[in-house]
């Protein structure tokens, strides 16, 4: 096990090559399970979580290669086999296995990720969607179990917009019989590149990136070629750290239309942007106003980046107010970044920011992904040393990011656990 040794203070300056979006990817991977040749997805980043879902394929009989961040699957000898323990587990996106193994086989058995670190994450919106299309659903010591005689269109309204159960409704329907409609679905971008792969390998879908998808059924997919879009929140988060304790950033394989929202609060902070096709230039800021952020669907303001502007807020002039109406409960790294001295406190599904602080150094804990990276961001604002354990959520979602963060000049390493600091942070 290891952590995070972060010197605070060093302005960061230069170029960094955003990664394939991670988000898109844990559903892109599973996807190639629905078609009965090779198919390949380039760009993919270099995460765990890739190769979690790699090793998963695997083991239902798929021929994986993954060099140079393309992955090629050749579904072709892949089984139904129920996947109820292990690797499924370490894996919150698991569920799209759900999706796909059901299109192809009409059956999957999988287990289902424990102990939630944003608050309850449901998952009723995906199985009303494949019950909807004929499967039979039930939840058995942690696992869910699906089947179905036949998969057959239906018109779905999803009663929350949720990214999960679009993905993965759509997912089961491109093989079941006849058009399924998702109505109230979800229109991120990483909808969009599902829904491209997916029309690539022959599948019918139309409105992909609106709030009513129609998909008619087909009975067969093939292989093809697909490039994944980059990460749009491996991309935020470095705007704002840029804006925090950056001297000019470039952010470089972005679509800064996806960021509209985030660009328009760090301009109202008084943070300089310039945007091209595929780059963003976060400049140096004299002076940062506080600003109210709310998280929403897209293209609202994204609730993956609340956590690091969070950070960015500590340093502005004011008070700011952070509400999160998508995971209510998405405030664990508060009490880290208050070690840090920040002067913050929660109330409800907001935290209230007073800025012009100067964070310093201290031992932190990641307690999830993005909370990572804002106690990342955190650290490099800081005076002093921050140490962040907790390592294993970052890495599950931001490749290289010692390498990236050295290469823009952060004074950045990974250090080995010794015994005793595993000991304290199995007792805590
Ligand atoms: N919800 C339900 N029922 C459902 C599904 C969702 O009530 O069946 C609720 C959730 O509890 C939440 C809201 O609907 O309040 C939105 O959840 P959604 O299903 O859209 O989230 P998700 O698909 O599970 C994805 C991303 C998350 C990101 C959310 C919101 C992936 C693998 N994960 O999760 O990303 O926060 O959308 O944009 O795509 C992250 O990258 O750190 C991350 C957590």
């Amino acid at each position: 096990m290891e952590k995070l040794m972060i010197a605070g203070g060093s302005p960061l300056k230069g170029t960094v090559r955003i990664s394939g979006a991670k988000n898109s990817a844990v559903a892109l991977i599973p996807a190639t399970i629905l078609a009965e040749s090779p198919v390949t997805i380039e760009g993919l980043p270099d995460i765990s979580d890739v190769q979690i879902l790699k090793g998963l394929l695997e083991e239902i009989g798929g021929e994986v290669s993954f060099e140079n961040n393309d992955m090629t699957v050749d579904p072709s000898s892949m089984i139904s086999m129920p996947l109820p323990n292990g690797k499924v587990k370490k894996l919150r996106a698991s569920y799209y296995l759900m999706g796909a193994m059901l299109g192809r086989f009409k059956k999957a058995v999988i287990g289902l990720p424990g102990g939630c670190h944003l608050g309850p994450r449901p998952i009723d919106q995906h199985i009303k969607g494949f019950e909807a299309l004929g499967a039979h659903v039930t939840n058995e010591q942690g696992a869910i179990y699906l089947r179905a005689d036949e998969l057959r269109g239906a018109r779905i309204y999803l009663d929350v917009v949720s990214v999960g159960a679009t993905i993965n409704i759509m997912l089961a329907a491109v093989r079941a019989k006849g058009r399924t409609v998702i109505e109230n679905a979800a229109k991120e971008p990483e909808i969009i590149d599902v829904a491209t792969l997916l029309t690539n390998m022959g599948a019918k879908i139309k409105g992909a990136g609106t709030d009513v998808i129609r998909i008619d059924g087909v009975d067969n997919l093939n292989g093809c070629r697909h490039t994944i879009i980059p990460d749009r929140i491996e991309a935020g988060t470095y705007m704002i750290l840029g804006a925090a304790a950056g001297d000019g950033v470039l952010i470089d394989n972005v679509i800064p239309h996806h960021l509209e929202s985030l660009i328009a609060k760090l301009r109202e902070m008084g943070v300089q942007i310039e945007a091209n096709d595929e780059q963003v230039f976060v400049g140096p800021a004299e002076k940062m106003k506080a600003v109210d952020i709310k998280t929403l669907v897209y293209p609202g303001f994204p609730t993956d980046l609340q956590q690091p502007f969070t950070s960015l807020l500590t340093a502005a002039d004011g008070t700011s107010m952070v509400t999160d109406t998508i995971y209510g409960a998405r405030f664990k790294h508060i009490d880290e970044l208050r070690r840090m001295n920040a002067n913050i406190k929660v109330e409800g599904r907001s935290a209230i920011i007073n800025g012009s602080v100067k964070l310093q150094g201290a031992k932190v804990k990641a307690s999830d992904l993005r909370a990572g990276a804002s106690l990342v961001i955190a650290g490099l604002m800081a005076e002093g040393v921050t140490e962040v354990t907790g390592l294993e959520h970052i890495d599950r979602g931001y490749s290289h990011l010692v390498d990236k963060l050295c290469g823009l000049g952060a004074t950045i390493w990974r250090e080995k656990l010794t015994k005793e600091e595993i000991e304290q942070l199995n007792n805590a």
